[in-house]
Order: C-alpha cells, then sequence, then structure tokens
C-alpha cells in the first residue's frame, strides 16, 4: 500500500472528526485526533490541581505528559500517565478549559512535536485538527480545511449533545471557543494548497465521498 498522510482542519462542529475517522477507514489508514491530546492535558492539569492561567507551569505538565492515544479509527482510546480519559475529555469541564492549553505556545510545541512523531510512525494516517494543514504536517500529500455554516455547525453540536443545550450553551461551546482558539491558529481559512469541502449542505456520506475526491486530486 502506498504511503500517504491526509491533514484536515475545521472548526468545531464541521463533522471534522467523524468524517476524518470514517475516512482514514476507507483509506485502510491510522487516524489521529489531536484535539484530544489538548483535551487530555487539559483534564490532567485540571485534576493536578495546575492553575491554568499560569503558562509556564501549564507548559511545563504538557512537557511531563506520559500521554498514549490510540490511532486505530476503530479503537477510540487515550490515557494521561496511566489513567483513561478518553470519556472524560469529553466532559464540558473540559471543553471550556481547554482553550488555556490550546493558546499557550509552549505547549503547543510540545504537542504538535509528538503529533508529527506520530504522524512519521504510520505509512498511512489522516489526522484532524486545526493546525495540522499549516504547522503540523504543512507537506502532507492531501490537506482539506472541512467548513460548515455557523448555523450547521451549532446544529449539529447541538445533536452531538443530545439535544439537551441551550441556544446559549451552544454557542459558548462553538463559538466562543472557536474564536478564543481562532486567537493563535487561524482555522477559517484555508491555506494556499489547501482544498475546502464545505459540508453545510452534506449528509455524512456526502462529505466522506468530498473529501475522498478532493484527497485522490491531491495525492494521486
Ligand atoms: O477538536 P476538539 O474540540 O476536540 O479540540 C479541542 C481543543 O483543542 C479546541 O479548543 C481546539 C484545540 N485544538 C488546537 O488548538 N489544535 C489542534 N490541532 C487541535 C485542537
Amino acid at each position: 500500500m502506498r504511503k500517504i498522510t491526509v491533514a484536515v482542519d475545521g472548526p468545531s462542529g464541521s463533522g471534522k472528526s467523524s468524517v476524518s475517522k470514517e475516512t482514514a477507514r476507507r483509506l485502510g489508514a491510522a487516524y489521529l485526533d489531536t484535539g484530544a491530546m489538548y483535551r487530555a492535558v487539559t483534564w490532567h492539569a485540571l485534576d493536578a490541581g495546575t492553575d491554568l492561567s499560569d503558562a509556564e507551569a501549564v507548559a511545563a505538565a504538557v512537557k511531563a505528559a506520559d500521554l498514549f492515544i490510540s490511532t486505530d479509527p476503530d479503537v477510540e482510546r487515550i490515557t494521561i500517565h496511566g489513567t483513561d480519559v478518553t470519556e472524560a475529555i469529553r466532559e464540558p469541564f473540559v471543553s471550556e478549559a481547554v482553550s488555556a492549553v490550546a493558546t499557550n505556545l509552549a505547549a503547543r510545541a510540545e504537542l504538535v512535536a509528538r503529533q508529527r512523531a506520530i504522524i512519521a510512525a504510520h505509512e498511512r494516517i489522516v489526522a484532524e485538527g486545526r493546525d495540522i494543514t499549516t504547522v503540523v504536517a504543512p507537506d502532507a500529500d492531501a490537506r482539506i480545511l472541512l467548513t460548515a455554516s455557523e448555523e450547521a455547525r451549532l446544529r449539529r453540536r447541538g445533536l452531538q449533545l443530545g439535544g439537551t443545550q441551550s441556544d446559549a450553551e451552544l454557542q459558548a461551546q462553538v463559538l466562543v471557543r472557536d474564536a478564543k482558539d481562532s486567537t493563535v491558529v487561524d482555522f477559517h481559512v484555508a491555506a494556499d494548497g489547501v482544498a475546502t469541502v464545505d459540508s453545510s449542505e452534506m449528509d455524512f456520506e456526502q462529505t466522506v465521498t468530498a473529501v475522498l475526491e478532493a484527497i485522490k486530486a491531491q495525492a494521486d
């Protein structure tokens, strides 16, 4: 099988994770959810009582983190210092705190280095996040920005969370967090050479097909 690295970026609610995971399955590739790494180190910092406003303490905690993440698209598992945090990192208290790590440049540098090492260790991999097409793997064989309208992103995140959230809660989870995170990485505009797939009017299957087509167009 030919070696291939695929980089996918996009905002919350664009369908990035589920679409990237399914794309990896169809390509017989590994899958890396870089957002889960930001979430896991945030969970650990909170658990250890690290002051998230102390940039040096946060960076030191990230550097020391013993982090394991599954790259099997069919096995979702992430551990930090031996604790399985696969479920815990999806809790709202982690979503609310994660920007403190995502905007810490030293913490980002550490996680970017680890992500590059994971990508390099795989012959075939789909890696997704916010800065994969631009910082982590700008030389990837295929680079895609998966976007969706604000309305579509809010609707999807609402469905994902079981429809129990108020509009204000959803906006805080999707738009406010993206606004904070985009102060350090721009994931709303495609960089040079990055293909845009707008999923606003597409269902899941159509989006996967469009992503696979964009990969084929770039990687062949
Ligand atoms: O995709 P997600 O919601 O699981 O991402 C969690 C957080 O990590 C989010 O605040 C954005 C940030 N992130 C990032 O800054 N860079 C990445 N490559 C991946 C995620």
